[in-house]
């Protein structure tokens, strides 16, 4: 007795004083996790389109046709702000730790798939100009805007691509853009930085109607047909990454603009 106990209350209270502090602010950002409603039981704007984002990128939100309408807002603001990019980086520097990481064979053989659009090249000056995803696909425009040949380099792409290149890692392209799409692609690429590759795939007109996962499943086995090791592949869509022969990795870029199964 004597000592002992007066030490451990004055402890537990300094311990209780500090976990207070702690909880608070844990219980703080638990409530910012709450679903749907603030402290007053009101709606916080925003945390529906950032849950959609998610159910999407995440794919478990299959199969839609447009972004909700309520969500126009939200969307255009994070394909136009930082986050986008953020998140965009997040998937490239993780793919170059990976590609360092290779024990290459350096034979040539070692390719790296890459979709196309959202992926290599950003069409968002065109989604700015139609709802973000909220409009309806029109295909008449949208090759319109493609036929301008003035996508842009997704830059964070664009550095995982040099980076590969530079480790000796070919790389193919394959896109759901059809085939008479292939110089105006062509074009676009090498002017705003993707000067070469080993492959460029277009979907053909036999393939005119298969989903994406069939047509892309198709390409890569014939390429590892031809004797490529797929090290790795990187699209913005899970069609890209699903499948078959879908390489030793995938990376998902992030898009919350259209799905494509
Ligand atoms: C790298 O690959 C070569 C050829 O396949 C093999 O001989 C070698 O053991 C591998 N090295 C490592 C560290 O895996
Ligand atoms: C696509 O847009 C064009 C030009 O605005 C319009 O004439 C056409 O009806 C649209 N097509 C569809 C399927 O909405
Ligand atoms: C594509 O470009 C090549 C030469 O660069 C040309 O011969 C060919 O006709 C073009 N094809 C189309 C469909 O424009
Ligand atoms: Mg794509």
């Amino acid at each position: 007795m004597g000592m002992l106990p007066l030490f451990l209350t004055f402890f537990v209270a300094i311990f209780a004083v500090t976990s207070k502090g702690s909880e608070d602010s844990i219980a703080h950002q638990i409530h910012l996790l709450r679903p749907q409603s603030g402290s007053g039981g009101g709606r916080i704007p925003g945390l529906s389109c950032l849950s959609w984002r998610l159910g999407v990128e995440t794919n478990n939100i299959i199969g839609w046709s447009t972004v909700p309408e309520a969500c126009e807002g939200y969307i255009g603001h994070y394909v136009l702000g930082s986050q986008y990019r953020k998140d965009s980086k997040v998937v490239t520097d993780e793919a170059i730790v990976y590609a360092k990481s290779l024990n290459l064979t350096k034979d040539g053989k070692d390719l790296w798939v890459f979709d196309i659009d959202e992926t290599s090249l950003s069409n968002l000056p065109y989604y700015a100009h139609h709802g973000f995803g909220v409009e309806p696909y029109n295909a008449t425009l949208f090759n319109k805007w493609v036929l301008t040949g003035k996508g842009l380099a997704l830059p964070d792409s664009l550095g995982l691509y040099n980076k590969l290149l530079s480790l000796g890692i070919k790389i193919a392209f394959i896109t759901g853009r059809p085939e008479d799409q292939r110089n105006v692609t062509a074009t676009n690429l090498k002017n705003v930085g993707f000067h070469s590759w080993e492959k460029l795939i277009l979907k053909g007109s036999s393939y005119k109607g298969t989903t994406a996962v069939v047509y892309k499943s198709a390409q890569r086995e014939n390429l590892e047909e031809s004797g490529y090791r797929i090290v790795g592949n990187i699209g913005d869509q899970w069609s890209d990454l699903l499948g078959t022969h879908v390489g030793k990795r995938t990376f998902k870029l992030p898009d919350p603009l259209y799905y494509i199964s």
